[in-house]
């Protein structure tokens, strides 16, 4: 996809569809959510000209969402627990303060990493349990 903020809901879209298809709906508002925030982070890291890939696999006992990009900057979470009173980092930035996509994909998915590729790039991946959910 090219790497424009609008595919972000196209990207969301493709997960709720295969999700549907695989027989998972219950997975799909945090799914799309993952999908979503690591989608929004790969566009803001590329230029508008570059493009971004998205994956989406059945393993065993989890689907496995990924976003490729062709940028050499690392993602980094905040070091803060996610709660209200944090949300809000500075007042002034009311309900506007962003840095917070990596802490929900982190809260929300089984596991979180990031794939490296040649010569550019990489995979920012995140695996969601298909059952036991509470
Ligand atoms: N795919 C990515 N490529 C490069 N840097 C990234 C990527 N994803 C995240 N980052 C870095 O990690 C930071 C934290 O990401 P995130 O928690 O989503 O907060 P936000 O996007 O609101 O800044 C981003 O500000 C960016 O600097
Ligand atoms: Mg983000």
């Amino acid at each position: 996809m090219l790497a424009s903020p609008v595919v972000a809901g196209f990207a969301r879209e493709l997960v709720s569809g295969v999700l549907w298809e695989w027989g998972l709906p219950f997975l799909v508002p945090d799914a799309v959510l993952v999908m979503g925030e690591l989608a929004a982070n790969a566009i803001e890291a590329s230029g508008r000209q570059d493009v971004i890939k998205v994956h989406v696999e059945l393993g065993v006992g989890e689907v496995v969402l990924a976003v490729w990009d062709g940028c050499a900057a690392q993602p980094v979470a905040q070091d803060v627990e996610l709660s209200l009173e944090t949300l809000d980092l500075r007042e002034e930035n009311f309900d506007a303060n962003g840095g917070w996509g990596l802490s929900i994909v982190e809260g929300l998915a089984e596991r979180y990493w990031v794939d490296h590729t040649r010569p550019v790039g990489k995979w920012v991946c995140a695996a969601m349990k298909t059952s036991g959910r509470a």
